[in-house]
C-alpha cells in the first residue's frame, strides 16, 4: 500500500467547535492538543501517566446502529488525537463560564468549598459530569425536581481515581452526593446554600437547580457526516491507519512490516503507555477499533466471547448482564466484572481494553489483574498471526514467546461454570469462585502486591465428614513474575481429597513453595505472606462445613482488602459502620460563626471558586504561549557524586526541535551560577563539573516543543567519573562519622528545659537510647513546578512563576542573570498547590529558565513532567532519633532526652531552622526536664525542604512514639499515659516563655476533654474491646492524641485602591496557593471599610478584588508559608483600610450634611474629584512581643486492620480544632480536613523510595500513593472551636493550615492499638509468652509493615494451633 494513496482530514469537535487537522503527530495526546493547539485550558496536566485525573474530560461517540451518542469519561493524557475522528470532548469550559452562565456542577463545587488551589477541579468536574450523564440513560424511575438518578454511592465512586491533595475529598463528595436522587440533604456537609435549621424544602430550593433535560449538548450533529473511519491519515511522515477489517489489518501489516519494514504499533486505548511512557516515534500506527471482529461481545449458554477491542468498562456491564447461563454462571460473571471494576479508574477503564491488558500481560509482564482471574476461569484466546488463527488457553498463551506486531488478539472467551451434576444422589456439589487482590488503595487506581482467583467444584456428602474438592483452579499474578500463572501442583495436591485443617497447612506450605515473588520487587515476604492468606479466606469456609472447626467468628470480612468478590454472612455487621453507605458516611462539621467583625467571620466561599471548576483560573502553564516560545527540560544527575566529564545525545545530530543546551556555562558575564538564595545556604544552579546528589541539575534542554525538550532530555547520556573523589555520603551516620553538619544558628538551637540528669533521677523506671527512624514525604502539589520567562526591553525580565515566595524568585534571577532587581519582574497570580515545596524549591526552577530566556533572547517555560519533579524537588526530611526517657510508675514522664539526626541534603535550605520547629511540636507534653541535640546533617541528596508542617510533623510523632512506649513498659492505657502527662498552663508557661499567652488561650485540656465526649470514647473503647473479642482476622483500635502547634506571624505588604467606580483592587504580599488567602483578605477589606460604609455599599465584596503579585509593583511581599501569612496579609490589608478611612470620613460627613443618603459611589466618585488619594499600602509588622502563639487541637481516630492483608481502614475521625475567632470557618475547615488527610498520607501511605544512589524511585502516581477518598476516614467530623478573645492576634484568629495534619498521628496510634490486640492473638497460637506491644510501627505504616507485624505467618501459626488443639 502506497503511503500516501489517499489523504484525509481528521475531524472532530471540542465544546461543540469543530476542528479539522490534515497532519498531526500521531503521538499527540487530546491533552497535549487543548492544551497548546485551543483556547480550552481548564483540563490539566497532573501526571501524564494516567494516574491524577486532572486532565479527564468527556469523549461523545455516535453509534449509527444503536441512533444514540455514547458518552463518556477518559483520560486526556493518554487519548491520542488521532483516534479522535467524527468524537467530541468536552471539557470543563463546555459546561458554562463566567459569561454565559455556570454549570450547576461548577455552582455546587464551589457553594460546598469543594476546592481549594483548584488544580484537580477540572478533572473532577468532568469525572462526575460523565456519571451524572449515564446515570441520567438508565431506567430508573425519575429522581426528584434538583436531582439526577444517580445514587450516593455512585456519586463517590465517579472521583475515586481523582486525585486531590487539598481539600481531603469530603466537601468534593458532598457537592456530588447532592445531585444524588437517594442523598439525605441534612447528610450532607457545611455549604453556603443554607443554614443548619432549614427546612429540606428550603435546602432544595437553594441549590443550583439541576435539569438533565437542559444539559449541554455534548455531540454536535455536524459530526454525524464525520463518522466514517478514515483508512488512512498520513502525517508528518508518520501513518495513522483505520483499517475496518481483519483482512484490511492483515494486508496492512503486510505491507507494512513485511514489504517495508516499518516499525508498526497496534493502538487501542493506548492506556498502556501510562505505563510504558513509550516516547519513541513508529513509522505506523495502526487503531484496531473500527473492525467489527474485534468489538464483538457474544453471551450464550456457554460462555461470554469479548472482542479484544472491547473497553474493560463494557466488559463489565456486560458481564453483569444477566444472561443464558444459569445462576451460577450470572454470579461468576458477576465477580469478574467487579473485579474488574476495581482496575484503575473509570475513565481509564472507558478506554482500556481488555485486549490491551491481556497483551501487556503478555508481552511486556505488566501485572495485569484481569489475565490472573480470566486464567483461573479457564478462559480461552483467539490470535492471528499472519493468516493463521488459532485458539489458545489463555495458560498457553501467556506462556508463548511474548507477541510481536503481526500477532493479533482476537477475543477472549470465558467460559459458563455450572457445579457438576450428578456425581451421586448423596452429594451436594456447589461451585465456587473468589477473586482477591491487596493493593493501597481498595477502590482501584492502584496496582496490586498480588491478586489470584481461584475456582473450585466442591461435593458434600451427607455421608462423610467435610467437602471434597473435586477440581481446582488456583491463579496467582503480580508478584514479579512474567505472568499470572496457576499452581498445578496445589492444585493437584488437593483434588479429591477432604479438606481439613491438616491439609490445608501443607496445601499453604506448598503454595509458598511455589508462588515466590521475584527477587527486585519490593516486599517480597510480604507478598509471600498474602500468598497464603489468598488460599486460606477461601477454603477455610470449606473447612467449617462439617467439622465447626472455624465457627468462631473467623470470617472477619466486612470491608477493606482483599476485595473478596463475595462477602461472607456474618453476624458481626452490626459493628460495621459503613455497611451500604457508599464509601463515606455522613459527618458532621460544627462551625460558630462570630458576626462581630462581619463579613470577617462568615463561611463564604473560596473567592474564584467557580473559575476554578469551569477551566477559567488562569495558572502559569495556562498562560498563552507567544509565537516564539521555547521550552525546557531538565538533564539531572543520576549519581550522587561525580565529575560531569560531558553531556552527549544519544543521536549524533541534535534531537528533533532542540535548540540549545542551556548550562553553567550560559550563565552571563556578572551572574553567578547559583540556585537558592544566599541567606538559604549556597547550591549552584546547574552542577559546574561535579554533581553532588542525584537529581541535581546537569542542563536544561530547550526546545520547540515540551515534547521534544522532554525527549530529547530522555536521550541524554552523561559521561560521569568518579575517580579521586570519596564515597558520597548518603546516610546521617556516614554524615556523623565524616562530621558532614550545617549549622544550627544560635536563635535557632534547642533549649532545655528543667535538669535532665535530676529528671531521670526522680525516675522509677527507664528507657534507654530507643531508636526511630522517619523518612520523607513527596510534595505531590496537582501543578507541578511551572516557570515563564519573557525577555523584555533594557535587559530586563518578566517571569511568571507557581511560587510562594515571587520576592526571592526576583533575587536569585537578578543575581544569575547579573543584572539589578528592579530589572526583574516576577508574577504570580496563583499557584496550584505549594505544601512548601514551592517556597524555596521553585527557585532554581525559575532561574534556569530565566537564564534560558536570557541566553536564547526568546520566551521560555518550563513545566516539570511528575518524574522529573519527584526526583529534582526534594521532599520532607528524613531523621534518625534516639531518646532516652524516664518516668514513674504511674506514667508521669520526668525526664526525656532526645537526639535527633536531620538528613538536610546538600544545602541548607530550610534544614538548619527545623530544630525551631520540631522542638515546640514536641514539647507538647510535660516531660519534667527535657533536653534535645539535633544536628543537621549534610548528605549526597536533594536538598529537604520546608514540607508542610516542617519538623513539627516530625516532633509531634516523637512524643507519640514515646508515650507509646512507655505505656507498653508499663502496661498502662495509652491514653492515661497522655493525660497524665498533658501541660497545666504553669508548665506550658515554662516550656513555651513566649507563646504560651494568657491562661484563658490554653485551651488544650478542655479540647482533649470535649473529643473525648463528642467522640463517645469510652463507649467506642469498650465496644472495640467486644468486637476484638469476637474476629479473629479483624481487629481494631482507637486513640485520641494532642497537639500543640506553635507559629509566628510576619511581616508583609498590602495595598487597597478605590477606582473610580467604587471597586476595590487589593494587593498583597501572600500568594493564594489554594489555603483561601485571597477570600480571608476580600472580607477583610470590607470589614476594613465598613466604618465608611454608607447605603448602596452593602455588597462591598461583590466590588473587591484581590490580584496576582507582582514584585516591581508591591515590594518585601516575603515568603508564603508557616500558617500565619493569610492573617498577616488580613492585617496590612486592615491597615490599609484604616488609613484610606481616615481619608474618607470627613468627606463621608460633609457629604452626609448635604444630603440624606451617601451612596459609595457617591463617595468615592467625590473623593476622586477632590482629589483625596484613595491608595494605601502599608508594610505590616506584627507585635514582636506577641506575633508567635500556640495553636490546638485534639483527634481521636479508629481503625480497623486487616489481619491476612494488612490494609488499614479508618472507620471514623473526630477532630477539634482552635481556630481562635476563625476568620473564615469554611476555610478553616478546608485547611483542618485537607492538613489532617495530608498527614494521613505520612504516616500512613506514602513511601518515598530512593535507590543505593539516592535517586528517588516513587517518581509518579504509579509509585507513591497518596490518600484517596477510599483511603480517608469513612466518617470524619470536624468541630472548629471559636475560642476567647485575643487582642494581639489579628481579630483574634488563629492558624489552621499546618497543624491539623499532625492530628492524623492518632490513626497511626490507633493501628498501633489494633496490631497490639493481633500480635496478643499471634503470641496465644504460637503459644509463646511475650509483650504483644513493645514493637515499633514504622512510618509509614503501609500494608506490608501492618502485617509484618501481626504475622506473616499468622495463617500457619494459626491453623498449627488448631491441629496442636484437635
Ligand atoms: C492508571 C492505570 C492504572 C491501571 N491499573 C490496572 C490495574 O490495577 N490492573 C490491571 O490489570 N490493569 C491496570 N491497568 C492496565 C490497563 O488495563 C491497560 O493499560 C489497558 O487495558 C490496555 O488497553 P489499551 O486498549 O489502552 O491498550 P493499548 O495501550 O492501546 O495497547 C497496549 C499494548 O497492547 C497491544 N495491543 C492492544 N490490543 C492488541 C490486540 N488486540 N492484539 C495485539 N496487540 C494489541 C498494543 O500494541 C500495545 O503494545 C492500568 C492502566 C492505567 C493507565
Ligand atoms: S494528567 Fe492525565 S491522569 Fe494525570
Ligand atoms: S483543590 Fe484539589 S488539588 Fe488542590
Amino acid at each position: 500500500m502506497e503511503n500516501k494513496e489517499v489523504e484525509q482530514k481528521l475531524v472532530f469537535a471540542i465544546n461543540g467547535e469543530r476542528f479539522e487537522l490534515s497532519k498531526v503527530d500521531p503521538t499527540t495526546t487530546l491533552l497535549e492538543f487543548l492544551r497548546t493547539q485551543t483556547r480550552y485550558k481548564g483540563t490539566k496536566l497532573g501526571c501524564g501517566e494516567g494516574g491524577c485525573g486532572a486532565c479527564v474530560v468527556l469523549q461523545s461517540k455516535y453509534d449509527p446502529v444503536l441512533e444514540q451518542v455514547e458518552e463518556f469519561s477518559v483520560n486526556s493524557c493518554l487519548t491520542l488525537v488521532c483516534s479522535l475522528n467524527g468524537c467530541s470532548v468536552t471539557t470543563t469550559e463546555g459546561l458554562g463560564n463566567s459569561k454565559s452562565g455556570f454549570h450547576p456542577i461548577h455552582k455546587r463545587f464551589s457553594g460546598f468549598h469543594a476546592s481549594q488551589c483548584g488544580y484537580c477541579t477540572p478533572g473532577m468536574c468532568m469525572s462526575f459530569f460523565s456519571a451524572l450523564l449515564n446515570s441520567e440513560k438508565s431506567q430508573r424511575p425519575d429522581p426528584p425536581p434538583g436531582f439526577s438518578k444517580l445514587t450516593v454511592a455512585e456519586a463517590e465512586k465517579a472521583i475515586a481515581g481523582n486525585l486531590c491533595r487539598c481539600t481531603g475529598y469530603r466537601p468534593i463528595a458532598d457537592a456530588c452526593k447532592s445531585f444524588a436522587a437517594d442523598v439525605d440533604l441534612e447528610d450532607l456537609g457545611l455549604n453556603c446554600f443554607w443554614g443548619k435549621e432549614e427546612s429540606n424544602d428550603e435546602k432544595v430550593s437553594k441549590l443550583p437547580f439541576y435539569n438533565h433535560q437542559n444539559e449541554v449538548c455534548t455531540f454536535p450533529e455536524f459530526l454525524k457526516a464525520e463518522m466514517k473511519p478514515k483508512t488512512l491519515l498520513d502525517t508528518e511522515g508518520y501513518s495513522w491507519y483505520n483499517p475496518v477489517s481483519i483482512e484490511e489489518l492483515q494486508s496492512l501489516l503486510k505491507s507494512k512490516l513485511t514489504e517495508n519494514g516499518e516499525r508498526v504499533k497496534l493502538v487501542v486505548g493506548n492506556t498502556g503507555t501510562g505505563y510504558y511512557k513509550e516516547l519513541e516515534h513508529y513509522d505506523t500506527y495502526i487503531d484496531l477499533r473500527h473492525i467489527p471482529d474485534l468489538f464483538v461481545i457474544r453471551k450464550d449458554k456457554t460462555g461470554i466471547k469479548i472482542g479484544a477491542t472491547v473497553t474493560i468498562s463494557k466488559a463489565i456491564q456486560a458481564l453483569k448482564e444477566d444472561g443464558e447461563g444459569g445462576f451460577q454462571s450470572t454470579i461468576f460473571f458477576k465477580k469478574i466484572a467487579d473485579h474488574m471494576d476495581k482496575v484503575a479508574t473509570v475513565s481509564i477503564r472507558n478506554s482500556a481494553s481488555l485486549g490491551g491488558n491481556l497483551v501487556m500481560a503478555q508481552k511486556n509482564h505488566f501485572p495485569s489483574d484481569i489475565a490472573t482471574i480470566l486464567l483461573a476461569a479457564g478462559s480461552l484466546v483467539d490470535i492471528q498471526t499472519g493468516c493463521k488463527k488459532i485458539i489458545l488457553t489463555l495458560e498457553e498463551f501467556l506462556e508463548m514467546s511474548p507477541c510481536d506486531s503481526e500477532t493479533i488478539l482476537l477475543s477472549v472467551t470465558i467460559p459458563s461454570w455450572e457445579p457438576i451434576k450428578n456425581i451421586s444422589s448423596e452429594t451436594k456439589t456447589e461451585l465456587l469462585f473468589e477473586t482477591y487482590r491487596a493493593a493501597p488503595r481498595p477502590l482501584g487506581n492502584a496496582l496490586p502486591y498480588l491478586n489470584a482467583a481461584f475456582l473450585a467444584q466442591t461435593s458434600n456428602s451427607k455421608t462423610s465428614d467435610g467437602v471434597v474438592l473435586e477440581s481446582l483452579q488456583l491463579a496467582f499474578g503480580a508478584y514479579g513474575t512474567e505472568h499470572a500463572i496457576r499452581v498445578r501442583k496445589v492444585e493437584e495436591f488437593l483434588t479429591g481429597k477432604f479438606l481439613n485443617v491438616g491439609l490445608l497447612l501443607e496445601a499453604i506450605k506448598l503454595l509458598r513453595e511455589i508462588v515466590v515473588p521475584e527477587k527486585g520487587i519490593s516486599h517480597r515476604p510480604y507478598r509471600s505472606s498474602l500468598v497464603a492468606g489468598f488460599l486460606f479466606d477461601f477454603l477455610h469456609p470449606l473447612v467449617v462445613v462439617r467439622t465447626g472447626t472455624f465457627n468462631d467468628g473467623l470470617n472477619g470480612y466486612i470491608n477493606g482488602s482483599p476485595v473478596k468478590v463475595s462477602k461472607p454472612e456474618n453476624h458481626f455487621d452490626q459493628f460495621d459502620h459503613t455497611k451500604g453507605l457508599g464509601i463515606l458516611s455522613p459527618a458532621k462539621q460544627l462551625v460558630k460563626v462570630n458576626r462581630k467583625f462581619h463579613p470577617v467571620g462568615e463561611p463564604i466561599k473560596k473567592a474564584g471558586a467557580e473559575l476554578q471548576v469551569s477551566g477559567e483560573a488562569v495558572y502559569v502553564d495556562d498562560i498563552p504561549s507567544p509565537k516564539d516560545c521555547l521550552h525546557g527540560a531538565f538533564i539531572y544527575s543520576t549519581k550522587p557524586l561525580a565529575h560531569v566529564k560531558g553531556i552527549k545525545f544519544k543521536t549524533t545530530s541534535l534531537p528533533r526541535g532542540v535548540f540549545g543546551v542551556i548550562s553553567v556555562k550560559d550563565i552571563p558575564a556578572g551572574g553567578k551560577n547559583i540556585g537558592i538564595n544566599p541567606i538559604l545556604g549556597y547550591e549552584p544552579l546547574f552542577a559546574d563539573g561535579l554533581t553532588e546528589y542525584a537529581g541535581q541539575a546537569l542542563a536544561l534542554v530547550v526546545a520547540d516543543t515540551q515534547k521534544h525538550a522532554e525527549m530529547a532530555a530522555d536521550t541524554a547520556v552523561v559521561d560521569y567519573d568518579t575517580e579521586g573523589l570519596e564515597a558520597p555520603i548518603l546516610t546521617v551516620e556516614e554524615a556523623v562519622e565524616k562530621s558532614s553538619f550545617f549549622t544550627v544558628p544560635p536563635f535557632a538551637k534547642p533549649k532545655q528545659v528543667g535538669d535532665f540528669s535530676k529528671g531521670m533521677a526522680e525516675a522509677e523506671h527507664k528507657i534507654l537510647s530507643e531508636e526511630i527512624k522517619l523518612e520523607s514525604q513527596y510534595y505531590f502539589y496537582m501543578e507541578t513546578q511551572t516557570t515563564f520567562s519573557v525577555p523584555d526591553e533594557d535587559n530586563s525580565m518578566v517571569v511568571y512563576t507557581s511560587s510562594q515566595c515571587p520576592e526571592d524568585a526576583q533575587i536569585l534571577i537578578a543575581s544569575c542573570l547579573g543584572v539589578p532587581e528592579h530589572n526583574v519582574r516576577v508574577i504570580t497570580r496563583r499557584v496550584g498547590g505549594g505544601f512548601g515545596g514551592k517556597a524555596f524549591r521553585a527557585l532554581p526552577v525559575a532561574a534556569a529558565c530565566a537564564v534560558a530566556a536570557h541566553k536564547l533572547q526568546r520566551p521560555v517555560r518550563i513545566y516539570l513532567n511528575r518524574k522529573t519533579d519527584m526526583i529534582m524537588t526534594g521532599a520532607r526530611n528524613p531523621m534518625k532519633i534516639n531518646y532516652s526517657v524516664g518516668f514513674k510508675s504511674n506514667g508521669k514522664i520526668t525526664a526525656l532526652h532526645v537526639d535527633i539526626l536531620v538528613n538536610a541534603g546538600i544545602s541548607e535550605d530550610f534544614s538548619p531552622l527545623i530544630p525551631m520547629t520540631l522542638v515546640p511540636a514536641l514539647k507538647k507534653y510535660d516531660w519534667g526536664a527535657i533536653s534535645v541535640d539535633i544536628k543537621i546533617c549534610k548528605t549526597n541528596h536533594t536538598s529537604k525542604s520546608a514540607m508542610r508542617g516542617p519538623g513539627e510533623t516530625q516532633g509531634s510523632y516523637i512524643a507519640e512514639a514515646v508515650i507509646e512506649h512507655v505505656a507498653s513498659y508499663l502496661s498502662m492505657e495509652v491514653d492515661s499515659v497522655r493525660t497524665i502527662n498533658l501541660h497545666s498552663f504553669d508548665s506550658l508557661k515554662l516550656y513555651y516563655a513566649e507563646s504560651a499567652g494568657e491562661s484563658f488561650d490554653y485551651t488544650l485540656p478542655s479540647l482533649f476533654d470535649k473529643v473525648a465526649v463528642s467522640s463517645s470514647l469510652q463507649q467506642r473503647i469498650a465496644k472495640i474491646h467486644y468486637f476484638n473479642s469476637c474476629n479473629k482476622w479483624r481487629k481494631r483500635g482507637i486513640s485520641r492524641v494532642p497537639i500543640v502547634y506553635e507559629v509566628s506571624v510576619r511581616t508583609t505588604t498590602g495595598r487597597v485602591s478605590i477606582l473610580n467606580d467604587g471597586s476595590v483592587v487589593v494587593e498583597v504580599g501572600g500568594i493564594e496557593i489554594g489555603q483561601g488567602l485571597w477570600t480571608k483578605v476580600k472580607q477583610m477589606v470590607a470589614f476594613g471599610l465598613s466604618p465608611v460604609l454608607c447605603s448602596g455599599s452593602e455588597d462591598l465584596s461583590e466590588k473587591i478584588r484581590v490580584i496576582q503579585a507582582d514584585t516591581l509593583s508591591l515590594v518585601q511581599g516575603g515568603l508564603t508559608g508557616g500558617s500565619t501569612t493569610s492573617e498577616a496579609s488580613c492585617a496590612a490589608v486592615h491597615e490599609c483600610c484604616d488609613i484610606l478611612v481616615e481619608r474618607l470620613k470627613p468627606l463621608k460627613e460633609r457629604l452626609q450634611k448635604q444630603m440624606d443618603a451617601v451612596s459609595w459611589d457617591m463617595l468615592i466618585l467625590q473623593a476622586h474629584q477632590q482629589s483625596v488619594n484613595l491608595s494605601a499600602s502599608t508594610f505590616y509588622v506584627p507585635d514582636l512581643t506577641s506575633n508567635h502563639y500556640l495553636n490546638y487541637g485534639a483527634a481521636v481516630s479508629e481503625v480497623e486492620i486487616d489481619l491476612l492483608t494488612g490494609a488499614t481502614t479508618i472507620l471514623q475521625t473526630d477532630i477539634i480544632y482552635d481556630c481562635g475567632q476563625s476568620l473564615n470557618p469554611a476555610v478553616d475547615l478546608g485547611q483542618i480536613e485537607g492538613a489532617f488527610v495530608q498527614g494521613i498520607g505520612f504516616y500512613m501511605q506514602e513511601e518515598h523510595l530512593t535507590n543505593s544512589d539516592g535517586l528517588v524511585m516513587s517518581d509518579g502516581t504509579w509509585t507513591y500513593k497518596i490518600p484517596t477518598i477510599d483511603t480517608i476516614p469513612k466518617q470524619l467530623n470536624v468541630e472548629i472551636l471559636n475560642s476567647e478573645h485575643h487582642e494581639k492576634r489579628v481579630l483574634s484568629s488563629k492558624a489552621s493550615g499546618e497543624p491539623p495534619l499532625l492530628l492524623a498521628v492518632s490513626v497511626h496510634c490507633a493501628t498501633r492499638a489494633a496490631i497490639i490486640e493481633a500480635r496478643k492473638q499471634l503470641l496465644s497460637w504460637k503459644g509463646t509468652d511475650g509483650s504483644s506491644s513493645s514493637f515499633q510501627l514504622k512510618v509509614p505504616a503501609t500494608m506490608p509493615v501492618v502485617k509484618e507485624l501481626c504475622g506473616l505467618d499468622n495463617v500457619e501459626s494459626f491453623l498449627q494451633s488448631l491441629l496442636s488443639h484437635q
